[in-house]
């Protein structure tokens, strides 16, 4: 509850004071002697303000026991007049992790659950009826929508650090993404949150060259954190190597693959680049800085689909087509229907990667993580040996790449 004083202070009700008391003639002239004296009021965090009135702490427990032992009550009102030192209770959340439903802000949750007291973090979703599934955990739920600004300014009003984890939304619609994290930006701003984490791509490593459509939302994004006078962290997370199927579009019964191009990729472990990211945002630091997670080698698709031979026992045979042929023939023979949208931006991606953009490594990952990340060929070995038949949800990546 929030009270206004005749003081014009404003603060959080203690909950010990939450019993209203009947306004008494000791009371009021309480009153009068508090408003008579000095009242200190330190902040010792935006969310922790004491209250002092120091030279009238008589009156506030006379008042208290006549509140215990008659059973009256004082108004609301007066009550900020009262002498009394009260420490309001913490009404900041330390930690907000969006995205907690998915892949990414799932593991970086899961982290937190482990290592951060419940009462220093909640999960969001834009979805509410997910509230269930984290409540049943014993976990602080908060619902935001990056569509909609009104769920975002209540969900962040109190948040300290914010993980951003990027929209799934179309990434084609690169305006639709823009205006998803503008939203966000913007809820953060109002809310004066202390941290924001924000989770980009790494396609042109640590520089904004890039011009894959997917990168040119994340710079965009980037750039309004910049301006946006908050503090944040830009994560550059590497590629899933858990997504390598769909950089291949490779499916289990897939015998013969074509592609348009090749190169190397810093393919990165999903569940590594969560615990990192999760480590870096409690650790703190980084502030307006970009920083980039990735693991120490690179893999080609040529390599890739080595690794399924030799883990597996298949024969898969990789081709190299067109662009054109690429993009024509996609759509026809492809196994989960996808649009040819799909198959120009695989295009594009393996362009990017045929250039260089997708190579760039950097040691931040083995140094939060002491050790060193899972090379792609590892990675992708132990998910074959855990699943031969390893699929990256192909038919949802679709709909979530083009809509
Ligand atoms: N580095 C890479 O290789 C790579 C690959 C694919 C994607 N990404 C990017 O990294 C992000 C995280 O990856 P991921 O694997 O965790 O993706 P994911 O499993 O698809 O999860 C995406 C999360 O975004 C949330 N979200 C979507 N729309 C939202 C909205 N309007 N408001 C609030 N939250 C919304 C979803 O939560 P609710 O549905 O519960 O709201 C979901 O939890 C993706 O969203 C994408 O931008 C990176």
């Amino acid at each position: 509850m929030t009270l206004n004083s005749t003081s014009s202070l404003t603060f959080s009700s203690p909950p010990i004071l939450s019993a209203r008391l009947a306004a008494t003639p000791l009371l009021s002239a309480a009153q009068l002697v508090g408003t008579g004296h000095k009242t200190q009021i330190l902040r010792c965090r935006s969310s922790h303000r004491i209250l002092f009135m120091k030279e009238a702490l008589v009156f506030q427990a006379i008042a208290l026991v006549i509140a215990i032992v008659v059973g009256v009550s004082v108004e609301a009102p007066i009550l900020p007049a009262l002498p009394y030192i009260y420490v309001s209770p913490p009404v900041t959340m330390r930690y907000l992790i969006t995205g907690a439903t998915g892949g990414l802000g799932g593991h970086i949750l899961e982290y937190f659950i482990a290592q951060i007291p419940f009462s220093d973090f909640a999960a969001s979703s834009s979805s509410p009826e997910n509230r269930s599934r984290f409540e049943s955990r014993g976990v602080n739920f908060r619902h935001l929508d990056y569509e909609n600004p009104t769920t975002l300014n209540r969900a962040l009003h109190d948040v300290e650090n914010l993980l951003f984890i990027s929209t799934n939304a179309n990434v084609i619609d690169v305006e639709k993404v823009k205006r998803q994290h503008r939203n966000v930006v913007e809820a953060a701003r109002k809310a004066n949150v202390k941290h924001v984490w924000y989770t980009s791509l790494p396609f042109g490593g640590l520089t904004n060259d890039s011009e894959v459509s997917v990168q040119r939302a994340h710079l965009a994004t980037e750039k309004m954190l910049k301006e946006s006078g908050l503090t944040f962290t830009c994560i550059r997370e590497g590629i899933y190597v858990e997504g390598f199927p769909l950089f291949l579009n490779w499916y289990p019964e897939t015998t013969l693959l074509t592609l348009p191009r090749d190169g190397e990729i810093a393919f990165t472990s999903r569940v590594e680049l969560a615990v990192c990211t999760a480590r870096l945002m409690i650790q703190g630091g980084f502030e307006n800085r970009i920083v980039l997670l990735t693991a120490g080698e690179t893999i080609t698709a040529k390599e890739l689909v080595s690794v399924i031979n030799e883990t597996t026992g298949r024969r898969v045979e990789l081709r190299y087509v067109s662009p054109d042929e690429f993009v024509d023939a996609g759509p026809r023979n492809d196994r989960g229907g996808k649009s040819r949208a799909f198959f120009e931006t695989l295009v594009s991606l393996w362009e990017s990667a045929a250039s260089g953009e997708l190579r760039t490594m950097d040691g931040l990952m083995a140094e939060i993580l002491g050790r060193v990340p899972i090379p792609p060929r590892d990675a992708v070995r132990q998910l074959l040996v855990e699943n031969r038949d390893h699929t990256w949800h192909q038919i949802t990546i679709s709909v979530f790449l083009f809509g």
